[in-house]
């Protein structure tokens, strides 16, 4: 017998993975990434400070270009999008 009523906490659960997948990248990866290489500078509480200079995502990838060029290492494509997903599921969290 078919119960549609099953299946709602599926649908649920697909749509909320679709949401998180909107950005590009590896949020664990960027994670390893930073944890890696970003914090011989900075720790995590220029993110979280309440007048934390990144606005928006394309800010946050600008910011993340201009770390990266600060660090001697060849920025990457991939690497930076990582490096976004992470920071923006973890702090900046926008949309
Ligand atoms: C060579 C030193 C250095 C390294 C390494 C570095 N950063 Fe930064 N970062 C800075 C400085 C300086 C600022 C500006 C801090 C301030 O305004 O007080 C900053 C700010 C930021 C901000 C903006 C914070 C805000 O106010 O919203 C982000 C995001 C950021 N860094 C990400 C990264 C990432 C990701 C990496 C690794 C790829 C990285 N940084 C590595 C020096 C560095």
């Amino acid at each position: 017998m078919l119960k549609p009523f099953a299946l709602l906490p599926i649908i649920a659960v697909l749509s909320v993975s679709t949401q998180a997948a909107t950005l590009p990248g590896d949020a664990a990866n960027g994670k390893k990434l930073h944890d890696a290489r970003c914090t011989s500078c900075h720790d995590d509480s220029v993110y979280k400070r309440q007048d934390h200079k990144v606005k928006n995502l394309e800010g946050l990838a600008q910011q993340i270009r201009n770390c990266e060029h600060m660090t001697d290492v060849t920025p990457g494509k991939t690497h930076a999008n990582d490096l976004v997903k992470y920071l923006n599921e973890t702090y900046y969290k926008f949309k």
